[in-house]
């Protein structure tokens, strides 16, 4: 059989008057009217440790939207364990049995469960409907049905053979589990990560991010709803080291799939380092880590547009993307028009409730731990005499956690926010003299250790080349009179490179390729 040509799911508009604006309304309703109480999934059987913490929604404290189980050492065993007995028989399915379980949970998320995703993604990820339709709706749907067809096309590369020889590469999956690990900021990679190892005839053990435990619990139940097995993904909620040091200890361990911070990605690949005596073979480490992504504009650019991608790619999603708009280099002759229009913009941006008033643009950070840190930022940039606030700076916690749009401008292109990882609604902007155009393209490249998207906006067809070119190694997402953020499943394929991840490519051939160990077999006749 063939898998079907993949296609991107339509994006609905959530207008007054439409059916799916009342259909998620409805939903969001009936979800915020329950509080959850989530146990560990291993295989197949629900757990519970009694060890319980909370879910909130990120713009009201006062609403718990669940409590969760929490993994120790023998469930994170125990979720090993299922992997392996549910292997045996999961890696002998034939491919398209397996992906046929992933077009159903693309088809079903698509219909039925569709505000459910979206409504439970709004409220856990403090999301507009935009925001989370282009998430846990169209990219889940995406991921799996495009991944469905790339993986196909892997199988489908074979070697020559010869009049009496034949020659073929058998695709199997690894040798052990893979650990996926998955970030608060997108329901998609929550669903990405543990379903593309799955795929490729893997078993894992899935460790969500503790502050979405709730929206990420209805990705596994839309999974067993379109007949997932039992163990193939088995779901163990915890604290990073309380999951992630026994998985990484474990002779079986064969992968992980990670997206999350540089510090955890970098330390865990040092424990990967130290346990090799252990494992049966290296395994296989995929990572998308931090951003700090840049926009840089040319005189000749268009200073609306450059204006409007600023906003959008610094503050939808509230800047918690990775491949969110966070410094800026704008030339002097177009920064009278671009300021201009950049406060105005921003000034316009409401901000609250997102599941509550579908008009708000931004919501709330997602948690304690990001509102302190952003925070801390702000302050620095207002007692730094190299900064100047020229739109928002107010953090609020006293219903969410709500930190107001801001716009920095800065003196010196080597600041503090020009440099670090800030993870938040903060655009920081450097504004260079004309005349100074290839030494501030140098700056842009050297001033951060990451690599992972990056846009130029430029008219000059010759000037698109030439920053083309300068700015090669300086995004794995490179963007030419477009925001840096948005990347679709199939059109432009995601992930950094620097110290921004290892650079396989969501939603990719490049991705799938991690999960499968070629054996190459050679038949005389
Ligand atoms: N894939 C997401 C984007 O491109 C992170 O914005």
């Amino acid at each position: 059989f063939r898998i079907p040509a993949p296609f991107n799911e339509p994006v609905l508009s959530y207008a007054p008057g439409t059916a799916e604006r009342r259909a998620l309304k409805a939903r969001i309703g009936e979800l915020s009217r329950e509080e959850l109480e989530i146990p560990l999934v291993i295989g197949g059987k629900e757990v519970r440790t009694g060890k319980l913490a909370d879910v909130r929604a990120p713009h009201r404290h006062a609403h718990r939207l669940a409590r969760f189980h929490q993994a120790g050492e023998a469930e994170v065993n125990a979720a090993i364990a299922a992997a392996r007995e549910a292997r045996p028989a999961w890696a002998a399915m034939p491919y398209q049995a397996r992906a046929a379980i992933f077009l159903k949970a693309a088809d079903l998320l698509a219909g039925g469960w569709r505000p459910t995703l979206n409504g439970a993604t709004m409220l856990n990820q403090s999301k507009t409907p935009y925001q989370a339709e282009i998430d846990s709706c169209c990219e889940i749907a995406d991921f799996w049905r495009f991944n469905a067809a790339f993986g196909e096309q892997i199988l489908a590369e074979q070697p020559i053979s010869s009049p009496g020889v034949w020659n073929r590469v058998e695709y199997r999956p690894l040798e052990g589990f893979v650990f996926a690990v998955t970030p608060f900021n997108f329901t998609s990679i929550a669903a990405n990560l543990p379903t593309a190892p799955a795929l490729m005839g893997n078993t894992v053990v899935w460790k969500p991010a503790s502050s979405t435990v709730y929206s990420n619990w209805f990705v596994l139940k839309l999974l067993e709803a379109a007949g997932l097995p039992p163990g193939v993904i088995n779901f163990v909620p915890g604290s990073g080291r309380a999951v992630g040091d026994p998985v990484l200890a474990s002779p079986e361990f064969a992968g992980i799939h990670f997206t999350g911070s540089t510090a955890v990605f970098q330390g865990m690949w040092r424990t990967i380092a130290g346990n090799l005596p252990r494992y049966k073979g290296y395994p296989r480490i995929v990572g998308e880590t931090g951003g700090k992504d840049f926009i840089f504009g040319h005189a000749s650019a268009d200073p609306d547009a450059l204006a409007t991608a600023l906003c959008r790619g610094a503050f939808e999603a509230q800047g918690q993307k990775c491949s969110a708009a966070s410094r800026a280099y704008v030339p002097e002759s177009l920064w009278p028009r671009v300021k201009e229009k950049l406060l105005a913009q921003v000034a316009s941006i409401k901000m609250g409730d997102p599941a509550e008033d579908f008009s708000v643009f931004m919501g709330a950070v997602i948690d304690r731990g990001a509102f302190d840190s952003i925070k801390s930022y702000v302050e620095f940039a207002k007692s730094s005499p190299e900064a100047k606030i020229l739109a928002g700076g107010e953090c609020d916690d006293s219903v969410g956690y709500f930190v107001s749009p801001t716009v920095v401008q800065v003196t010196n292109p080597r600041h503090k926010l020009m440099e670090e990882e800030i993870f938040g609604p903060v655009l920081t902007i450097y504004v260079y003299p004309d005349a100074k155009l290839d030494e501030t393209v140098a700056l842009c490249d050297a001033t951060s250790p990451y690599a992972l998207t990056g846009a130029i906006f430029a008219q000059d067809r010759a000037v698109v080349e030439q920053l083309g070119e300068k700015l090669r190694d300086a995004a794995g997402n490179f963007y030419v009179n477009d925001k840096p953020t948005g990347a679709v499943v199939g059109q432009q394929p995601f992930g950094g490179a620097r110290a921004s991840g290892t650079n396989d490519k969501a939603g990719s051939m490049w991705n799938l390729i991690r999960w499968v160990s070629p054996r190459t077999i050679k038949e005389n006749f």
